[in-house]
């Protein structure tokens, strides 16, 4: 068991495209799924991709606990190599996103509301799924990281950006506004 530790932002790791991975089943690859898995459990986020524990491969994981589903069911640890994101259609919506490699921040981030992603399991085995929701959200923000973007660069607007505490203390201030609920990936 290997908790890593977690790059924060403006880490080199975190500023450059992440290579592809050849071989799925390469005993190096298993050592580096197995500590993201010990890392993402300890932390307690939703998501892990490998630039975040200083790691230049396309390699994410990630699950959707039942609360955090919004109805559409819990997805258990499920480990993305090479993946690929299609956007099923140009719906977007907007939700709160923190991250673990900007901690103690959030801010509202548009994503596709629905999405197809291929990839290869943790065995190299091929996944082809649609996903919704938080679902839909989670994958697109850890893939993101194989290609550099932390979730900041896809706000068009930073006035919802800021430390969690502030946030939800205006939030706690302002009774009509919707409630501030941390997604840290
Ligand atoms: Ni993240």
């Amino acid at each position: 068991m290997a908790i890593l530790k977690i790059a924060r932002m403006g880490c080199w790791s975190l500023s450059q495209p992440a290579e592809p991975v050849e071989d799925p089943n390469d005993p190096e690859i298993q050592r580096l799924i197995s500590d993201m898995t010990d890392t993402l459990l300890d932390v307690g986020g939703a998501g892990l991709a490998a630039p975040q524990v200083h790691v230049p491969l396309r390699v994410v994981l990630f699950h959707v606990p039942a609360q955090r589903s919004g109805g559409t069911g819990s997805i258990p640890l499920t480990i993305l190599i090479n993946p690929k994101i299609t956007p099923l259609g140009p719906d977007l919506e907007t939700d709160w996103e923190g991250c673990l490699s900007l901690p103690g921040m959030m801010g509202k981030v548009p994503r596709f509301s629905a999405i197809r992603y291929q990839a290869q399991s943790g065995t190299g085995a091929p996944i082809d799924t649609e996903a919704r929701g938080f679902h839909a959200r989670v994958v697109q923000h850890e893939c993101d990281h194989l290609d550099a973007i932390l979730y900041p660069m896809r706000m068009p607007t930073l006035e919802s950006f800021g430390y969690v505490e502030e946030l939800r203390q205006a939030a706690a201030n302002r009774p009509t506004e919707t409630k501030t609920t941390e997604k840290a990936s």
